[in-house]
């Protein structure tokens, strides 16, 4: 398959083109940070730069585009002014759209599980309620609408927060909380923030097994198998490394004044699971990320 990647050079991309180089003949997209991407047939690009969005496709011709490119989570959107988080979460994602139905190429879209409303309790189908709170998850549902409004050949994938470690400039809070921990330094996690966490290295795994099947017009909850606070993540962490749990300190999001408390996107994975495409258990995948130093 030739599979045309956007944000090759992000947390979730730079795993992307190392579990699917070789596989498949694949050309990664990156703007600012090249990551890995200059190890791999790579393109540099703005999401904003259309005309030069059509060459890509005009030359490469991708069977598949996995757009995972984005303005990436809520912190970043705030920072930036709301006219350019739209453009680049949904007016790039409705061009890309556009172009995979002119060049007859399937679209892989990475969304949030931040676009469900985060209070009606756990594990979400993928029919529950859509509120998103913040102008990241907005934008990132409207993209989901873009998409369904332009053409079928889609598969919309909510994705749940990436556990693993970030290459190159990448990072996330698992990370940080890991290179904490390791210094022995403490480490305040939610006690009332629930998720689904999937290992980035599965990801990767579950993304390449999805886009040799044919499936076309469908939503999945893209996530692990279990609903952990962020600090039974935590917990999990320490018993697997021997880091020393005393370190952990549970709050809860009122004590932090968070912005958007998004208390439980824990997501039900079951669709996903009816089409083959299976997660491994969180405390195995965070041993194969501690054993593959990954
Ligand atoms: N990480 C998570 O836990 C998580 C959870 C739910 C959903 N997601 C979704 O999964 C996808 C991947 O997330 P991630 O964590 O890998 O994100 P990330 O590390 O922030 O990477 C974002 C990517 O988008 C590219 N990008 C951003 N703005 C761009 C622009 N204007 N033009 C061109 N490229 C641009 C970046 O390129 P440069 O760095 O080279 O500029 C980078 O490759 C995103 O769509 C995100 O919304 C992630």
């Amino acid at each position: 398959m030739k599979i045309f990647i956007t944000g090759g050079s992000g947390l979730l991309g730079q795993y992307l083109n190392i579990g699917l180089n070789g596989k498949h003949e694949i050309l990664t997209q990156y703007c600012s940070n090249p990551g890995n991407c200059i190890k791999f047939n790579s393109v540099r690009l703005s999401l904003e730069d259309f005309d030069g969005m059509e060459k890509i496709f005009n030359s490469f011709h991708p069977e598949i585009v996995i757009h995972a490119a984005a303005v990436s989570n809520a912190e970043k959107a705030d920072q930036l002014p709301a006219d350019k988080v739209y453009n680049i979460n949904v007016n790039a994602t409705l061009k890309i759209s556009e172009l995979c139905a002119k060049y007859s190429s399937k679209l892989i879209y990475f969304s949030t599980d931040l676009v469900y409303a985060g209070y009606r309790g756990s594990t979400l189908k993928e029919d529950a309620k859509l509120i998103p709170i913040s102008l990241y998850a907005e934008t990132k549902l409207m993209g989901e609408m873009k998409i369904k409004q332009t053409f079928d050949n889609y598969i919309i994938l909510r994705e749940a927060l990436l556990i693993g470690f970030g290459l190159n400039h990448t990072t996330n809070n698992f990370h940080k909380m890991y290179a904490s921990l390791k210094r022995n330094e403490p480490v305040t996690l939610f006690t009332d923030q629930f998720r689904s966490p999937l290992a980035l290295h599965e990801a990767a795994r579950m993304i390449e097994e999805l886009s040799v099947k044919n499936i076309s017009g469908e939503i999945f909850n893209f996530c692990g198998n279990e609903r952990l606070s962020r600090y039974e993540l935590g917990e999990i962490l320490c018993e697997e490394t021997g880091f020393d749990k005393n370190l952990l300190t549970g709050k809860t999001m009122e004590e932090r004044k968070l912005n958007y408390k998004v208390a439980d996107v824990s997501l039900n994975n079951e669709k996903l699971r009816s089409y083959g495409i299976q997660s491994k258990g969180v405390r195995d995948s965070i041993k194969e990320i501690l054993a593959k130093g990954l």
